[in-house]
């Protein structure tokens, strides 16, 4: 079963790669997505290294000249996408999106760096690759953090990748939605309109869109001026992971300098991320910039916070709410919790499993000594894939697939659970 399981997921990495860079998958998502591409990067390395490098590196070289890397490069014309270039208007010779998403660059080039058998080669590409994330990670603080809070803000729900996400229901209600002419939804086209966001919250990703294209995508000026300014606790603690793994391979590779910069920030952000644990909740939460508060909604953006160093007794407490879900679910991590309103197990980011999740935070589980969890996710995750496929996303109490098929970064992940060390025994 697992030469099977390894063998279908290389196919999918090989039939969604476009030589240098991969799409999520074809039909629903047809350009490079950016933490898609950094995640598929570690199962790339599994079939070829040097490919792995190059994804990366694809996605830098579409950095912009203020520090950010967009989440959609549109490599080339297709019309079965919305929203397409035409509709983001940056004005890139090579169209892109103007907002970003989770920076888990860092971290991938890291450990494509430590595993890299041929060290020469990879020692030449992270140095290259190093200054390039520190600018994006550099930009963060300035651009999205202009208070110096030590958090940084996401101004469009795209960016933190969990789009629909029950946390941010009341604030994006606040976004208006005049002015947003008519569009035509492509992606319920190619996957069920069920899995996917409502047309209300669609009309809303548009008016964000308007608004930030009518600044000039002036990044000095979008967090201000935008109505939705979220502190995603899942967000920052992949940045800050990010932070630290870059400080660890600058280190080894000589740059002092970036390395002290980058542990600097880390330090900074892992004690503002304080500020949102949730006693109550045993998670951390999200905090409203607009409203100046935090919002009581039990997601996996409070337990994604495991995957950065956070504080031993915070790695325990999600440890063992995590395992508290896994009494009620069959297929660990539910983005949701199951009891809480608003849940939808099939709806995208309001209920659903997903593989690179699930990865991160037993990642940083395993780290942290939880190796029982870890294991369980892992299983878990597996599991899934036998009874759901390769999908984007699944139900956690029945393993439905949902979302798109052949997903790149699921396949990835697979690779990931299958070819990498094994979980020891806790
Ligand atoms: C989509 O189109 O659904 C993406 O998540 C936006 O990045």
């Amino acid at each position: 079963m697992t030469d099977a399981l390894i063998a279908r997921a290389a196919e999918i990495l090989r039939i969604n790669d476009l030589g240098h860079y991969t799409v999520p998958t074809h039909g629903l998502y047809p350009f490079q997505w950016n933490w898609d591409s950094a995640l598929s990067a570690l199962g790339l390395f599994h079939i070829d290294e040097d490919r792995a490098w190059r994804e990366i590196e694809t996605l830098f070289d579409h950095q912009w000249e203020d520090g950010m890397v967009p989440h959609i490069i549109f490599h080339k014309q297709d019309e079965g996408y919305f929203p397409g270039p035409e509709v983001w208007g940056t004005g890139r010779t090579v169209p892109t999106s103007g907002i970003t998403q989770p920076p888990v660059t860092g971290f991938a080039v890291r450990r494509l760096y430590e595993r890299a058998t041929d060290k020469a080669m990879a020692r030449r590409r992270a140095l290259a690759l190093l200054p390039k994330i520190a600018r994006w990670h550099d930009w963060f603080y300035r651009a999205r953090d202009p208070h110096g809070t030590g958090l940084v803000a996401v101004i469009h729900p795209w960016e933190t990748g969990r789009d629909n996400s029950i946390d941010w229901d009341d604030a994006f209600d606040r976004v208006p939605t005049d002015g947003v002419g008519a569009f035509q939804r492509r992606d319920i086209q190619h996957a069920d309109p069920a899995h996917r966001p409502t047309q209300e919250q669609y009309k809303r990703y548009i008016w964000l869109v308007q608004r930030f294209r009518s600044l000039g995508w002036d990044n000095t000026r979008l967090h201000d001026a935008s109505p939705f300014r979220i502190v995603d606790p899942g967000f920052n603690a992949i940045l800050l992971r990010s932070c630290t793994d870059l400080a660890d391979l600058a280190e080894e590779l000589g740059e002092t300098a970036l390395a002290g910069d980058q542990r600097a920030q880390a330090e900074q952000g892992l004690d503002a991320l304080e500020g949102l644990w949730s006693d109550a909740w045993q998670q951390y939460l999200c905090y409203d910039r607009v409203t100046e508060a935090l919002i009581e909604s039990p997601s996996v953006g409070g337990l994604i916070p495991a995957f950065a160093p956070i504080a031993p007794p915070r790695a325990a407490a999600i440890a063992a709410h995590i395992d508290r879900l896994g009494e009620r679910v069959t297929y660990l991590i539910p983005s949701h919790d199951p009891a809480a309103p608003g849940y939808d197990g099939m709806r995208y980011w309001r209920g659903p499993s997903w593989l690179i999740v699930n990865y991160m935070v037993a990642d940083g589980l395993e780290r942290d000594g939880h190796v029982a969890t870890a294991q369980r996710i892992v299983a878990d995750s597996l599991k899934l894939i036998e009874v759901g496929g390769f999908s984007e996303y699944f139900d956690p109490f029945t393993g439905a697939p949902c979302g798109g098929p052949e997903f790149t970064w699921t396949a990835a992940m697979v690779l990931e659970f299958l070819k990498r060390e094994p979980v020891a025994s806790g």
